[in-house]
């Protein structure tokens, strides 16, 4: 293999931890879905590691293992859970309160959930205005916070035996911060920890421990975190993957399956109203304008880059888009969202598409935990670092190198995805063009 020491992916052997910062509504779905399947009383529906399958040379061969057969991910029952969160729920109570399983699955499942009890948080009311809690680190400045959570990992690998670890935020979203000088350089970075400098968010200092330990890190918020250039760096040093930023669930993942195929199909847009109503913990965060404007960047850009009105003015030149997300107490974490589609064709004729999606955020965000920590868990031992882009598939705002144009085609992530696993393993990489079936086909006359 060519690419920076990238090497075919060594066995997954030992246990794998996977430690989350924010035990709520995401994290306990996840970690309770994981724990019913171990069981045998679900499926892991959504998750492409475990149901999705990827097909293998020529249309012909008829290859089509599945992906957990394919490349040597760690087994769910190798996997141990951990975390932190500003409450002291454990799990099992953090999944009661946060309404999104059945009350009598949840308690088939009380022990193991009991059992994984939140360690105290990094937490800083100015990052996160409309939740306080009592379990929260205190220490003389950052990096001194920093190292204490370097301790918790540490702590948990000891206790629960594990041979490697990963992280994944599913914490709140902070407030919205631009990336500045101290997070340019590691330099500068560690010494404003050691001042406390007000613009190192609580995220970042968990980045920043987990990437010190070598530990991979992905972001499913859309805060800034590990997406600012000392990070980066501190990621390829250390030989770390990371991956982020905004878990791709609900409306954005509905926008990222349509609007390719009206680009594709070189149909006009004119405009693009989406609102949502949603209930959950996370809903009441993002009631806050700083909080909110965070989570409107990352929903906003989708379209712009999909349909790049730049380069089509006349289809996409005067798109109107608007994205609303409101506080609804009584829909808790069943956010139901509308999206109003004014689309053009044929000599501008205007169309409409309405989308009313009822979904269940953390259903459909819970898969995805799982497939980041078990793909990012490959990428260390296929000796991947820094940025994976190849994971953008499961990112509302995809993490690129600086200067480099997202991709949000749901569809191209997943090729993008597929080939990177078919040149871990050594496989041809499959371009769709086939016309070889043609030439086979002449050849024979
Ligand atoms: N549910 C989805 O579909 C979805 C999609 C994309 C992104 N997200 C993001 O994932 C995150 C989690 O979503 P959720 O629905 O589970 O929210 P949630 O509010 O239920 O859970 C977040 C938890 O993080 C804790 N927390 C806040 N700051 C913390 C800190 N500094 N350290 C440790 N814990 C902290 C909170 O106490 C809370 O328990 C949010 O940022 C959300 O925007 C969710």
């Amino acid at each position: 293999m060519s690419y920076e020491g990238i090497k075919k992916p060594i066995d997954a052997k030992g246990r794998l931890g996977i430690l989350i910062p924010g035990l709520g509504a995401v994290a306990t779905t996840f970690i309770a879905g994981v724990e019913a399947v171990k069981k045998g009383m679900a499926l892991p529906v959504g998750s492409l590691t475990q149901m999705g399958s990827i097909r293998l040379g020529k249309r012909t061969e008829n290859r089509m293992p599945l992906v957990r057969e394919f490349v040597p991910l760690a087994s769910l029952d190798d996997l141990v859970f951990g975390g932190w969160d500003i409450y002291e729920d454990n799990v099992y109570e953090a999944a009661l309160q946060a309404e999104v399983l059945d009350a009598h699955q949840l308690h088939a499942l009380k022990a193991e959930l009991e059992s994984i009890r939140p360690m105290s948080a990094v937490f800083d009311r100015d990052y996160v205005r409309n939740i306080d809690g009592p379990n929260v680190k205190k220490a003389a400045n950052k990096m001194d916070l920093a190292e204490l959570v370097m301790d918790d990992i540490r702590r948990f690998k000891e206790v629960n035996g594990c041979e490697r670890v990963v992280m994944v935020w599913c914490a709140s979203t902070e407030k919205y911060v631009e990336p500045c000088d101290i997070h340019q350089q590691i330099g500068a970075f560690e010494q404003a920890l050691r001042d406390s400098d007000p613009r190192i968010s609580p995220s970042m200092i968990y980045a920043y421990a987990s990437l010190k330990m070598g530990v991979p890190f992905a972001n499913g918020a859309p805060n800034l975190t590990c997406d600012i250039p000392a990070l980066v760096s501190l990621s390829l040093e250390n030989g770390t993957p990371i991956a982020g930023k905004d878990f791709k669930t609900g409306q954005t993942l509905m926008k990222t399956i349509v609007a390719p195929g009206l680009h594709a199909r070189a149909l006009g847009v004119s405009g693009w109203f989406s609102t949502n109503i949603l209930g959950n913990r996370d809903g009441k965060v993002l009631d806050d304008p700083e909080n909110f404007k965070t989570k409107e960047v990352s929903k906003l850009s989708v379209l712009e880059e999909i349909f790049d009105p730049e380069r089509h003015p006349e289809l996409y030149g005067e798109m109107y888009h608007k994205v609303r997300i409101n506080y609804y107490p009584p829909r808790g974490d069943n956010k139901e969202s509308w999206d109003n589609i004014d689309i053009f064709g044929w000599l501008g004729y205007p169309m409409q598409i309405k989308i009313n999606f009822l979904c269940r955020d953390s259903i459909l965000a819970a898969p995805i935990v799982l497939d980041l920590a078990l793909f990012l868990d490959l990428a260390q031992r296929s000796n991947m670092r820094g940025i994976q882009e190849w994971l953008s598939f499961y990112f509302k705002s995809p993490q690129v190198k600086e200067g480099l144009r997202h991709e949000h085609d749901i569809f191209r992530q997943l090729i993008k995805l597929q080939n990177t696993l078919r040149y871990l393993m050594g496989e041809d990489l499959i371009t769709h063009l086939g016309l070889d079936y043609y030439e086979e086909l002449m050849e024979s006359l």
